[in-house]
């Protein structure tokens, strides 16, 4: 067997980028109420969803006018209108510089040229065999190491881990390469706050994901990148900087994202007991369960578009050239489709539905992935740590971030 590509650090392996991240999402507990507050003065506000938070300066798109779209009929208007409100120079500055030409970087028509193939590799069929396969020998081998205490912080101990190592598994990773692979994937993003660790975490991630498509192309397996690499749709093959990109994309898509949707899943479920006891009975609760918590803390709480030509939005003109904040939360919570939408229910009406994945044509492709991700987490959870419960002598968990959204600890208990 040809060893895998070795991925290299960063020069500087004390540079911690999961500080820097926190720094720049900032500590937002509750956004909530200004949301709400934003909300009243209508479905177009002006000014970036950002500084409304954070004084972090928006190195990327600051120079250009911007407003948040809110509530969910706008939101949704906006995200079902990729011809005015388009992706590409939404996201070329900031997420295009971090990952490459990637999907989320793409408009029609290179857009659904290349989404329809990776598309095909996340249909419901593919990967609901991933969950036994590939989903829980990861739940099982984290669990392990915390099953025989009889407490655990379940972020530390294993929301934050176990989705990237089912990345890592799909690609076909030497697991001892996984914490330096964990913190490229972060660092990446720091491109988007002029930090130069960003371009570096790009560059080597990029490295290793060149050889690592040449030799799966030389001799391709069953795996992920095998297939991607490999893959022909309509006599076109995917070309490398549109396949090493998504590659780049999918460690924070697939990884950073689920790991916070699963977070404030459990926070959810464990700060309200008697729904987390409903669904230890009923298992068949699970998929309402995953959608209310997605809905009530969406991990991701806003995208953006830019506004292609002049028009508007619920009757307010929007100039060509806006940076178009689109308040996922806002349509989340908004009162006039989620009744009380700041209580977690997860025997809620699921119409209509939320939009934690966005909607149109950048709908989440992961997200049958995801649902299967945090079924297959929470069913193991509930299987094996008897009585589980919030920790008592520890804080309460408290869910932080303005965009990326995710509690810092679950600390809890159970009988071992
Ligand atoms: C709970 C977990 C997840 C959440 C909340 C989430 C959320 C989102 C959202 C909101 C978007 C659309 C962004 C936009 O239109 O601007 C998106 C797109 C995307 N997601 Fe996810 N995601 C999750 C899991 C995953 C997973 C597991 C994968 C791995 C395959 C993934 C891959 C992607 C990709 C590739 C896109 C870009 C699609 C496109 O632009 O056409 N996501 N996700």
């Amino acid at each position: 067997m040809m060893p895998s590509p070795q991925l290299e650090d960063l020069s500087d392996p004390g540079f911690d980028p999961f500080v820097i991240e926190k720094l720049s999402t900032g500590d937002c507990h509750d956004p909530y109420p200004q949301i709400h507050a934003l909300m009243q003065r209508g479905s177009v506000v002006e000014g970036s969803y950002r500084s409304q938070f954070t004084s972090v300066p928006d190195v990327q798109m600051g120079h250009l006018p911007q407003v948040m779209v809110l509530g969910y009929d706008a939101v949704l208007h906006v995200l079902t209108h990729p011809e005015i409100f388009t992706n590409k120079e939404a996201f070329s500055p900031n997420l295009g510089r971090a990952f490459g030409n990637t999907v989320t970087v793409m408009d029609a028509p290179e857009h659904p040229r290349y989404r329809k193939i990776f598309q095909k590799a996340f249909l419901p069929q593919v990967v609901s065999k991933w969950g036994e396969t590939v989903v829980d020998p990861v739940v099982d081998r984290l669990m392990a190491k915390f099953l025989p205490h009889g407490r655990a912080d379940l972020i530390e101990d294993f929301t934050h881990h176990y989705p990237f190592q089912v990345i890592y598994a799909q690609v076909d990773l030497d697991p001892a390469q996984a914490p330096v692979f964990h913190k490229l994937a972060i660092a990446q993003l720091l491109s988007s706050i002029g930090a130069p660790q960003g371009q570096e975490a790009s560059k080597k991630l990029g490295d290793f994901f060149g050889a690592l498509v040449e030799q799966k192309r030389a001799k391709p397996g069953t795996d992920l990148i095998s297939h991607l690499a490999t893959v022909e749709v309509d006599g076109e093959r995917l070309p490398d900087d549109v396949l090493i990109s998504f590659l780049r994309q999918l460690m924070n898509a697939g990884g950073d994202t689920t790991y916070r949707g699963t977070s404030v899943l459990l926070t959810g479920l464990l700060t309200h007991p008697e729904q987390l006891k409903a669904v230890a009975e009923d298992r068949s609760l699970i998929p309402q369960a995953i959608d209310e918590a997605l809905r009530w803390e969406g991990p991701v709480a806003s995208t953006f578009r830019y506004a292609s030509v002049d028009t508007e939005i619920a009757g307010v003109p929007i100039k060509k050239g806006t940076f178009v904040n689109t308040v996922l939360a806002s349509a989340n919570r908004d009162p006039s489709k989620f009744p009380q939408p700041d209580s977690f229910d997860i025997f809620r009406s699921r119409t209509p539905r939320h939009l934690a994945f966005a909607s149109g044509p950048h709908l989440c492709i992961g997200q049958h992935l995801a649902r299967v991700e945090m079924t297959r987490a929470l069913s193991a959870l509930l299987d094996r740590l008897v009585n589980l419960r919030l920790d008592p002598d520890k804080p309460a968990p408290r869910v932080t971030g303005h965009i990326l959204r995710a509690p810092e600890h679950l600390w809890v208990r159970f009988d071992s």
